[in-house]
């Protein structure tokens, strides 16, 4: 998917998904069971924040946010979207597979990817899945949302269960949940049969 010309056209619909109940809750209900005791919790990584929708979520409930996506034009909506909410986001241009040169720092207790792994290359996906895992702190989580493998054009392939835990061999994939689209139109067409993955540093249940 190019999505440098994406956000160029402003073809960005997985924003939406921020508006979409079914989605919207699950995902929050699985960010809140990583949130312990008061806020401030901890150091969060979104990772191909984009617009920093997500980003933005995280840093209002009290984590510490740093975004990284490869387009410049996504980040600076992500910029305006984190000072129109009064939030501190820290945005780095940067390659998800390639993380530590993009310095984003490490110790990170909240890792999450709302929609970028599963379009990644499958040489690409071991990348990420080794630069996630040298910025993440020994007990971190890892929150993935994922279409199912299959052709869609230029959208992106999508990956299988085995392949998200093939890409992550130092965690544990602890749960799997629906990521529940319906009933989006487009969702429904190309059958993103979507899925939000629960990882864990150190095999720690949610
Ligand atoms: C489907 S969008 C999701 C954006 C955001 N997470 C959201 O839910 O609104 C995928 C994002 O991953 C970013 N991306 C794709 N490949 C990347 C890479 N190799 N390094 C950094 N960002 C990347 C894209 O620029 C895009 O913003």
């Amino acid at each position: 998917m190019n999505y440098r010309l994406a956000y160029a056209i402003g073809f960005h619909p997985w924003e939406d998904l921020a508006e979409h109940p079914p989605f919207a809750d699950k995902l929050l209900e699985l960010i809140a069971r990583e949130e312990e005791g008061e806020p401030p919790y901890g150091p969060a990584l979104d990772i191909g924040t984009g617009s920093g929708v997500w980003a933005v979520e995280l840093a209002r409930r009290g984590w510490r946010v740093t975004g990284v996506d490869i387009v410049e034009k996504a980040l600076r909506r992500a910029e305006a979207r984190a000072r129109e909410a009064a939030v501190e986001v820290r945005l780095i241009h940067g390659d998800v597979t390639d993380l530590r040169s993009a310095n984003v720092g490490s110790g990170y207790r909240l890792l999450l990817d709302t929609g970028t792994f599963h379009g990644l290359a499958d040489g690409q996906r071991g990348a990420m899945g080794r630069e996630v895992s040298a910025i993440a702190a020994p007990d971190a989580t890892l929150l993935v949302d994922c279409f199912a493998p299959r052709r869609r054009g230029p959208l992106p392939r999508g990956v299988a269960r085995g392949g998200v835990e093939d890409a992550f061999p130092e965690w544990s994939l602890t749960e799997e949940h629906l990521a529940d689209t319906d009933p989006d139109p487009i969702a429904r067409l190309f059958r993103f049969d979507e899925r939000f993955y629960r990882l864990s540093r150190n095999g720690r249940a949610g």
